[in-house]
């Protein structure tokens, strides 16, 4: 009998931005393992691009907790526990199937198209200034993530949604709690309950005195009865913490790749081609793959795939930092190269759950490598690489800190 391996995602302390060596040797073995988790359960484990967009984009695999997803670690099963037991669907509609998943998410994607997103330019381009004059005015080393990283993203999905970014603190702590791997159920449930507590008070204000924001919008939902107010709020959860941690960590971590990378950096610096900078930016969500460890799905039924059957009820762990390092798609995947064509890669997911955001994040991201690098031609390190803290316990991997000098 052949003993499956345990699921292991440390990342080596010399190659901080590569995933885990013990998942690239899965994909040597093939697109379709299994792998053993702490419980004891073996859930498949989908390490192939191919298979990663076939099953992501199959109508008989399901996100929902209480059909039994796979359970990473303990303080996640007790999480999911407390859901099941509460009838709760955990944060919005990330965790849904269609057609709850359809219904909700169709009523804020006209705030995330092309067109919407690219209106928003000039005003991140005005706070991405705004933040390096206030940076360049203070004293050195700083921290590029509190002077940075995690302001920018806070405050424009603060502006779209409505949110006052004074209460930035607030919501930045319980988001932080909400997607640490080894949070307690009670510190998640407690996080998500203090921030659809305050979603729903603001849900309140904008109903006495409506703005041009996208709470407003989905207040007008509510009063026409298309939405509940407590499905209001949590999709206002939904979107302000997912708009905010996961593109804080990528410019983060896609400044320490360019500076790891000096020859690549000045070619993205120097650049005045729109097309490269794009390029550049989808090079680095390919190599950089911030979601951390897999994400999780279940079968409704039999699926037939890469020459084996995925039973109902098994459970899938998709590993898209892996899928992104596949040789069959792209070519010395190891290598960050900005002016290869990454178009392909799966950092937002794939299928009816690939990231809602995600043209904002395209935008927030140029913005920002390219305001970082022009203002600051001299931006260095202002430690080594095995000093910084990188976020070994997130569902999102970053670092919780990036000194840096120039
Ligand atoms: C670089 C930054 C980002 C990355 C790498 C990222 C990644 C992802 C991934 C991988 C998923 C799919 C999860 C799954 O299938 O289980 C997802 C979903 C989602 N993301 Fe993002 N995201 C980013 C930025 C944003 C931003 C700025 C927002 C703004 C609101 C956002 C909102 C969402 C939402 C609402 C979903 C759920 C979509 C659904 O279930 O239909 N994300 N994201």
């Amino acid at each position: 009998m052949t003993t499956i391996p345990e699921y292991d995602i440390a990342r080596q302390a010399t190659c901080p931005l590569d995933p885990a060596p013990a998942m690239r040797a899965r994909q040597e073995e093939g697109p379709l393992t299994r792998v053993r988790l702490w419980d004891g359960s073996t859930p498949w484990l989908v390490t192939g691009h191919a298979e990663h967009r076939a099953l992501m984009g199959d109508p008989r695999v399901s996100v929902e907790p209480m059909r039994g997803i796979p359970r990473l670690s303990p303080a996640e099963a007790a999480s999911m526990e407390s859901m099941t037991k509460e009838g709760s669907r955990g944060i919005g509609f990330i965790m849904m199937d269609d057609p709850d998943h359809a219904r909700l998410r169709r009523m804020v994607t006209s705030a995330f198209t092309i067109k919407r997103v690219e209106a928003m330019r000039p005003a991140t381009q005005g706070i991405a200034d705004e933040l390096i004059d206030k940076l360049l005015a203070g004293p050195k080393p700083a921290d590029l993530v509190e002077a940075f990283a995690l302001p920018l993203p806070s405050l424009v999905i603060s502006n779209l949604l409505g949110v006052p970014y004074d209460d930035h603190d607030f919501f930045q702590a319980n988001s932080r709690i909400i997607i640490n791997r080894n949070s307690t159920p009670e510190q998640r449930g407690q996080a998500q309950q203090r921030l659809a507590g305050y979603l729903d008070g603001l849900l309140g204000e904008k109903l006495a005195n409506p703005g041009d924001d996208l709470l407003s919008g989905l207040v007008e939902r509510v009063k026409v009865g298309e939405l509940s107010r407590p499905e209001a709020a949590q999709m206002g959860v939904l979107m302000l913490f997912a708009g905010h941690e996961t593109t804080t960590n990528m410019i983060t971590l896609g400044t320490l790749a360019l500076l790891q990378h000096p020859e690549q950096l000045a070619l993205l610096r120097e650049s005045d081609d729109p097309k490269l900078v794009a390029s550049a930016v989808e090079e680095l969500l390919r190599y950089l793959t911030i979601t951390h460890g897999g994400l999780r799905r279940v079968a409704l039924e039999d699926i037939e795939i890469a020459g084996q059957v995925i039973k109902a009820g098994e459970g899938i762990v998709v590993v898209n930092e892996i899928a992104n390092r596949d040789p069959s798609v792209f070519p010395d995947p190891d290598r960050l190269d900005l002016q290869r064509n990454a178009r392909l890669h799966v950092a937002f997911g794939y299928g009816i759950h690939q990231c809602l955001g995600q043209p904002l994040a395209r935008m927030e991201l140029q913005v920002a490598y390219l305001t970082l690098l022009r203002r600051i031609p001299t931006l260095a390190l202002a430690a080594g690489v095995e000093q910084i803290p990188f976020k070994h316990d997130g569902f999102v991997y970053g670092a919780y800190e990036l000194p840096i000098t120039w």
